[in-house]
């Protein structure tokens, strides 16, 4: 048997209404905030993400599904989305026709990590990136945005968390007051975090090496070396999340995973998850856009994972979608019928009703279950002496009553759905 690849997931029928709800409350809540969607390629350019999101990262320096195509071009399934939209926004000069454009999408992601609960090699975000515009009102609304679908899905047990990186200028001379404090260290730091050393210092703040948390507690830190326009722009940030009430801490050891932030970053994260508890991060990446070859195009935005998001809401127990239903079943009573019941479902069909007959030549009293099992609000008898009379009975599942209709008039029947 051949099975699904590991780290990868089939969404199945039973699971797909919950993926619908969160998607259409992801669609309203962008549209309320003037967001629009955009859909980029899964496959890109590796370079794109290599000078993107930094070679030194683990995404990129572990994680990406990286081959050569047959025109011996090195291609990347999408580890993530601010890139490729930055890219399309520079390559179909969004930014000329308008200056600010506030951009959304839902998209399948690829990293490969180790699976485990809540962390896949296949998943999926929805996120939004603004671009064009450096106002703190941009950083605080990606929050605001994020905070509201997630309360909109019913989780309660969330926390945003929230620092500044600053400017390169200021964080370049605190990395070196950082390497001052580790370099007497060195030897009792970890494998990977002593590389980090050289590669990415900031990153070690991330270990979870129990002696390299105990080394990073004592640690200067970067909001204690920001420069004044980076303290005002994050001071803003919080006093936009102050008026709108939305509960948040200041973590001055969050770092996040990719290298092309400048200014807020910020992180959601449940407690209802189990160790992958980041539901959503993101932040502003000034850069980003010269750094792949463009021009000078401010931006900021946050993405969330969709499968650690119900993870969370599923051990909440957040979600309460009504049973599935149908609207009609038609049971076919008599077993010559078959053309007639299927014009008379399309009949129906075509009025957009959701209709279901038999296929499986069943008798009526399996076809009763099936529409039971279906949920169908009504069904319609068809055969016997009321079909003999041009005539056919609809019953009302939950009422269990009875009616007799002309065969010809739908409209009728339509009526008393
Ligand atoms: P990220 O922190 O790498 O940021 O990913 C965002 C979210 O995607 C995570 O918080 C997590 O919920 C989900 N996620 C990441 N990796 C996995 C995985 N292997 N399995 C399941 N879920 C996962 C970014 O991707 C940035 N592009 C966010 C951003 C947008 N920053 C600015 N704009």
């Amino acid at each position: 048997m051949i099975k699904a690849i590991t780290g990868t997931k089939d969404t199945l029928p039973s699971d797909i209404r919950k993926w619908h709800h969160l998607e259409e409350l992801v669609r309203n809540v962008m549209a309320s905030f003037n967001y629009r969607e955009i859909r980029t390629p899964i496959l890109e350019e590796t370079a794109l993400f290599s000078r993107g999101i930094g070679e030194s990262t683990d995404i990129v320096s572990k994680e990406m599904y990286t081959f050569i195509d047959r025109s011996e071009t090195s291609v990347t399934l999408k580890p993530e989305m601010t890139a490729s939209v930055v890219r399309a926004m520079l390559e179909h000069s969004l930014d000329k026709q308008q200056p600010l454009n506030k951009l959304y999408y839902i998209s399948p992601m690829f990293r490969q990590e180790r699976p485990q609960a809540g962390r896949f090699r296949q998943f999926h975000q929805f996120g939004a990136e603004a671009l064009g515009g450096t106002n703190p009102s941009l950083d605080a609304e990606m929050i605001i945005v994020a905070y509201d679908i997630l309360k909109n899905l019913g989780l309660n047990n969330i926390t945003v968390k929230i620092n500044s990186l600053g400017v390169p200028s200021s964080r370049e001379k605190y990395k070196h007051i950082l390497k001052i404090y580790l370099n007497d260290k060195k030897t009792q730091l970890s494998e990977e975090s002593r590389k980090r050393l050289d590669t990415n210092i900031l990153r070690i703040f991330d270990s979870k090496e129990a002696n390299d948390i105990n080394i990073m507690e004592d640690a200067p830190l970067l909001i204690e070396h920001l420069d004044n326009e980076s303290l005002e722009q994050f001071d803003m940030v919080k006093q936009i999340l102050l008026a709108v009430k939305i509960p948040f801490e200041v973590d001055a050891r969050l770092v996040r995973g990719l290298d092309y932030y400048t200014h807020t970053t910020f992180e959601i994260l449940s407690s209802s998850v189990g160790s992958q508890s980041a539901l959503c991060g993101g932040g502003r990446y000034d850069l980003l856009a010269e750094q792949i070859g463009g021009r000078d195009i401010p931006g900021v935005g946050f993405a969330a994972g969709i499968e650690r998001i119900l993870l969370a809401c599923e051990n909440e127990n957040s979600f309460c979608l009504p049973d599935d239903f149908i609207d009609l079943y038609i049971i076919r009573v008599d077993k010559e019928l078959v053309a007639k019941t299927n014009e008379l479902a399309l009949l129906f069909r075509r009025k957009n009703l959701n209709v279901e007959i038999d296929y499986l030549n069943r008798s009526v009293k399996a076809q009763m279950r099936e529409a039971n099992k279906l949920g169908a609000k009504r069904v319609i008898f068809l055969g016997g002496e009321e079909y003999s009379a041009g005539k056919v009975v609809l019953k009302d599942m939950k009422e269990g009553n009875q009616q007799i209709f002309d065969l010809n008039n739908i409209d009728e029947i339509i009526n008393n759905l």
